[in-house]
């Protein structure tokens, strides 16, 4: 788990989000009470409850975009559920608990990911012995009937008469000379035969009755257990081969038992769930409270136990979720936090409001972050050989036209600018290579205000282009 302090964390999301630094500052604090929990004294540690977070803001602000970076931030195991994918418990769906046992499956993936790196070289080593044996057969028995290793220092040591190199001695320069070619990649196209445990085929589909996803049990693992791991010939080519070998050599030194509980701990102690589109599951207020409302009380009545702390049954084990720390978001437009339902409220103590982005903050967002849009579109015409540039004048433009649209039409936030600039850049990134051979293109002012300005005056135009 990382060790980021408050400041250190939202200097991070800063790289990547423009603004908002109220909503910034809150999951910052939550993420760092996560580490000063670990390092509380054993006999609170259990005592201190995660201060589980609702940001509350406007579509395309930001939110989902600080939990994805603040989950690469986090070095523990993180997911982005919707909060609409999730049926109430009796209903044909998901389940709430099962974002549990998505998390506890991603914190195996992760800590066996870890694992795997720390054997990485071992295996790799294996695997190349393998391939060597497959390229340099063993060699065969030796005739002496007391010598039953065929080992080639074995093979060596029975047969000292002989003059000159012996028969193992040459095998051996031969293997080390395969070796180095096998390093140095000249061998990567050679094609050997390998046995390989075959992969899980997709084929056969079987649907377990009812429930048995509940419990995290897949019937076709259970299948495809019963006959043991089959395994296939297969000719590769060695760069492949090596890839296969070592991965399942890897496999074989990793210890399974201690991923399961490294991540059981993991998940219970830093997991970090993020519920999206919150409000979607508050019933509507007055009229209309059937049809599509029917299970949405539901789900939140499901979530509050999962959220308050309880135990869930995964595959791997319990997973109690007490520590893990929530954070919910959803733009409540139609409905107000206050509309959920009043446990639920509770559980979530802390609200962030993001803000309303402007057109200053568009201009940011077109060229700061490190994904920056505009950044985005130079790379991919840079590919083609093409620098983009685009003058000062002509990014105000755009994020002025994006501020317009938004208040005149819609206001779909950041989402705009994608939508703008598609529609401006269209033409160029159809023309170019074909077209325009020109290796430099500068947007101007001009050029945005000529593409764009006719759709923009129209209004029904821009509804649905822009
Ligand atoms: N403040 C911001 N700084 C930089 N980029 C932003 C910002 N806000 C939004 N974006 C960009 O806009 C797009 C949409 O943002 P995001 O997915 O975070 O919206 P959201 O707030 O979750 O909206 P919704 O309520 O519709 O889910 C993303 O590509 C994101 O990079
Ligand atoms: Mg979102």
């Amino acid at each position: 788990m990382s060790d980021l302090t408050p400041h250190q964390i939202v200097q991070e999301l800063d790289r990547y989000i423009i603004g908002q630094s109220e909503a910034k500052k809150s999951v910052a604090i939550a993420l760092r009470n996560r580490w000063r929990r670990l390092n509380a004294p054993d006999d609170m540690r259990d005592e201190i409850m995660p201060n589980n977070i609702i940001m509350i803001g406007p579509t395309g602000v930001g939110k989902t975009e600080i939990a994805r970076r603040l989950a690469r931030l986090a070095g523990a195991p993180f997911i982005k559920v919707e909060a609409t994918k999730f049926t109430e418990v009796g209903y044909v769906g998901r389940d709430v608990e099962s974002m549990i046992r998505d998390l506890t499956e991603f914190a195996i993936n992760m800590v066996r990911e870890e694992h795997t790196q720390a054997v990485q070289e071992k295996a790799l080593s294996r695997a190349e012995e393998r391939i060597l044996d497959l390229l340099i057969p063993p060699a065969p028995k030796p005739q002496s009937p007391q010598t039953v290793s065929t080992s080639t220092n074995a093979a060596t040591s029975s047969s000292p008469a002989h003059k000159g190199p012996s028969e193992s001695e040459l095998r051996q320069r031969t293997r080390e000379k395969f070796r180095g070619k096998l390093r140095d990649g000249s061998l990567n196209d050679r094609e050997v035969e390998i046995e390989v445990a075959s992969e899980k085929s997709n084929m056969l589909q079987v649907f377990g009755p009812m429930g048995m996803e509940e419990m995290g049990v897949n019937l076709q693992d259970l299948f495809g257990n019963l006959g043991g791991k089959k395994s296939k010939k297969r000719r590769v080519p060695i760069r492949e081969a090596r890839e296969l070998l070592t991965k399942e050599e890897a496999d074989k030194l990793i210890d399974m038992d201690r991923v399961t509980r490294d991540a059981l701990e993991r998940v219970q102690q830093t997991g970090i769930v993020f519920i999206d589109e919150i409000d979607k599951v508050c019933a509507r207020t007055g009229a209309g409270k059937s049809g599509p409302d029917v299970s949405r009380e539901g789900v939140q009545r499901d979530l509050l136990p999962i959220v308050e702390g309880s135990g869930v049954m995964t595959k791997y084990g319990l997973v109690k979720t007490d520590h893990i720390l929530f954070i919910a978001s959803g733009a409540f437009h139609v409905s107000k936090p206050s509309d959920l339902i009043p446990e639920l409220q509770g559980r979530f103590p802390i609200r962030v409001e993001l803000d309303s982005l402007t057109e200053d903050d568009f201009v940011e967002i077109l060229t700061k972050p490190q994904n920056a849009l505009l950044k985005q579109y130079q790379a991919l015409l840079r590919s083609e050989g093409v620098e983009v540039d685009f003058e000062d004048d002509a990014v105000r433009e755009i994020a002025r036209m994006a501020a317009h649209v938004n208040q005149d039409v819609e206001n779909i936030g950041a989402r705009r600018l994608h939508t703008i600039l598609t529609t401006l850049l269209e033409e160029l990134l159809f023309d170019i290579p074909d077209v325009v051979t020109d290796t430099q293109v500068t947007i101007t002012r001009e050029r945005v205000e000529n593409v764009l300005s006719s759709v923009i005056e129209n209004r029904d135009l821009s509804r649905f282009i822009l």
